[in-house]
């Protein structure tokens, strides 16, 4: 009975184009495409220890405290990777995880936290003789994707895709791809994400993707977000940061209307996020800056820059977004190189 251990640092990552629900009879298979930029300082380390034994035993740590709450996530991702890897289902897991980011946050640590598992996974794989180098990080972004879509794309920098499109050659529904595709102005773009609101989201990700299903306007939205992967391909490589604004602010008021035209319906805005955007489309008209934002499932805005604008950028920021920001709080991140073992 061998034991294994193995750690793994991966970032959060902020979606360009949307990934706003999943093929109904499906497991997590997404219904359009989706890209995002990975970010640098939003991570997740995991160490896992994995001990083979007939029975199987989860503990899980965050920041240090044991944390029981995570275990049936957990367990349920097994049972999903267990098709991949029929070992998982038995066996000692004794998780020690933290986040770089406070867990009050607001910011989901589902992309950062499962991709950093699944590829903890695929280390112990790989020493199984089960998992080879050629196919590591393609497996790790599969196993990702059955925890959280989203983590899927956290495998990669500077950003990942995922989700079967034609422009996008080896893309797949199943695993994100890297998109290295990318003029030099959004290698290192900034993100700082403002702290609007840190409670809990009132409704999950997981439950909004569920609800697109019987929203009318799915398959317009569908539509429009295979077309969007397409522009924003000319764009990257051009450096085009008009068209990027364009798209990117577009991209991310789709995902909020789509929530509001759910049934059930619902809105994770709050007051403050519409201050943010007022200020800084305020700023753009008065300034010409070519700042932007984006939202992810929540309140939270990303604030989205070139780094040659920084000091300017952040200036503004402390002067002015910072008080629409619960207790003044926001995060300086910028774009990545993906996970990293540790
Ligand atoms: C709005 O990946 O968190 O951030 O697959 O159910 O875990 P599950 O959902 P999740 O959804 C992310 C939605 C999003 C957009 C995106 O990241 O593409």
């Amino acid at each position: 009975m061998s034991t294994y251990t193995t750690a793994w640092k991966s970032p959060s990552n902020i979606a360009l184009v949307k990934y706003w629900g999943k093929k109904p009879t499906e497991v997590q298979i997404p219904s359009n495409a989706s890209i995002s930029f990975t970010l640098k300082n939003c991570a997740t380390s995991t160490t896992l220890t994995y001990q083979e034994q007939d029975a199987l035993d989860i503990s899980v740590r965050l920041e240090g405290k044991e944390e029981p709450n995570f275990i049936p996530k957990i367990e349920q991702f097994l049972k999903r990777i267990s098709g991949l890897f029929p070992f998982v289902l038995t066996g000692k897991y004794t998780i020690d995880t933290s986040n770089s980011f406070p867990h009050s946050s607001g910011i989901a640590s589902s992309a950062s936290g499962m991709s950093a598992l699944a590829l903890c996974i695929c280390d112990i794989a790989v020493e199984k003789g089960l998992l080879t180098e050629d196919k590591f990080k393609e497996t790790a972004s599969e196993l990702a994707r059955l925890g959280s879509g989203s983590a899927s794309r956290s495998v990669y920098g500077p950003m990942g895709e995922w989700g079967k499109h034609v422009d996008f050659p080896g893309s797949s529904n199943t695993y994100a791809i890297p998109y290295p595709d990318v003029a030099d102005v959004f290698l290192d773009y900034c993100d700082t994400i403002l702290l609007v609101h840190k409670g809990q989201k009132t409704v999950s990700s997981t439950v909004g993707h569920g609800l697109i299903d019987d929203n009318p306007y799915a398959p317009a939205r569908f539509a429009q977000a295979q077309e969007n992967m397409t522009k924003l391909q000319g764009i990257l490589s051009s450096g085009d940061l008009d068209g990027f604004i364009n798209l990117v602010e577009s991209e991310a008021l789709t995902l909020h209307s789509l929530m509001m035209s759910s049934n059930p319906y619902f809105i994770l805005m709050k007051p403050e996020t519409l201050q943010v955007i007022e200020a800084i489309w305020a700023k753009r008209e008065k300034d010409g800056v070519k700042w932007c934002f984006t939202l992810d499932a929540g309140a939270n805005v990303h604030f989205l820059y070139p780094q040659a604008d920084k000091a300017a950028a952040q200036a503004f920021i402390a002067g002015e977004l910072a008080q629409y920001c619960e207790n003044g709080a926001y995060i300086h991140d910028e774009v990545g190189i993906g996970a990293e073992r540790l």
